[in-house]
């Protein structure tokens, strides 16, 4: 593990196991590093593509569910995990195999609860600006008559919300630091977040709360001379 796995990272997933015991579990794809390609490999961990799995199971396993609680595993993109084997199904199975009750939900779900329908896929829809993807999402729910009340998506790795009063689209924080392909590209990917949200659904109710921190401070910083490694704050 590196600075901020160890530092960052760990003590606030271990928040977050400890916060349950949670009814139902969505995690919303790419559930692992890959073989970082663009980079050549670079800043991995490891690149053992099984390791990787085996980890991304055993920390699964800490979070804090009901017995028997369903933790739903969504397929993510092929830079990370590849499609065929696709390695977010081969966690799946590694945390079955922990005695968790797992399924694979291949790379869309909806979850009823509550008699209200949520849907939950990796990728969203085009636009730097979260708001248009996000609105674009309600849009397209609507114009193709899929019921709704919210949709859940990843891939952006920081929170974004919008509602239109009746439907919601909600973007998900990751749990990734500042790789060489973010830190390449400036501003745009400035706004990692790290953190999880929580649904809560009631009759005719819904509650969607994030727990997220910004990491921008992550970026290492040089006072006169003296070189530090900073890290995130809880803000
Ligand atoms: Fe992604």
């Amino acid at each position: 593990m590196n600075g901020f796995q160890r530092n960052v990272l760990l003590p606030k997933w271990k928040r977050m196991c400890s916060e349950g015991p949670y009814d139902f579990v969505v995690v919303n794809g790419d559930l692992v590093d890959g073989l970082n390609y663009k980079e050549r490999g670079m800043g991995m961990w490891t690149h053992s593509l099984d390791l990787q799995a085996e980890n991304a199971a055993h920390l699964l396993n800490c979070i804090s569910v009901q017995p028997e609680a369903p933790i739903y595993v969504i397929g993510g993109t092929v830079y990370h995990v590849e499609a065929n084997p696709g390695i977010d199904q081969v966690v799946a199975e590694k945390l079955a195999a922990l005695g968790k009750n797992v399924k694979y939900c291949g790379l869309e779900q909806i979850l009823e609860i509550e008699k209200q329908k949520f849907h939950f896929s990796h990728w969203v829809s085009d636009s730097i600006y979260d708001g248009t993807s996000l609105s674009k999402e309600i849009l397209m729910s609507k114009k193709h008559d899929i019921k709704v009340t919210g949709m859940f998506r990843g891939h952006r790795h920081h929170y974004g919300f919008y509602s239109d009063g009746f439907r919601f689209a909600a973007m998900l924080p990751a749990w990734k630091g500042r790789d060489a392909y973010v830190q390449k590209r400036g501003m745009r990917y400035a706004t990692t977040q790290i953190g999880w949200v929580t649904l809560t659904v009631g009759k005719e109710y819904w509650n969607v709360q994030p727990t997220v921190w910004n990491i921008d401070d992550a970026i290492p910083t040089v006072s006169l001379g003296k070189k530090k490694e900073t890290f995130a704050k809880e803000k």
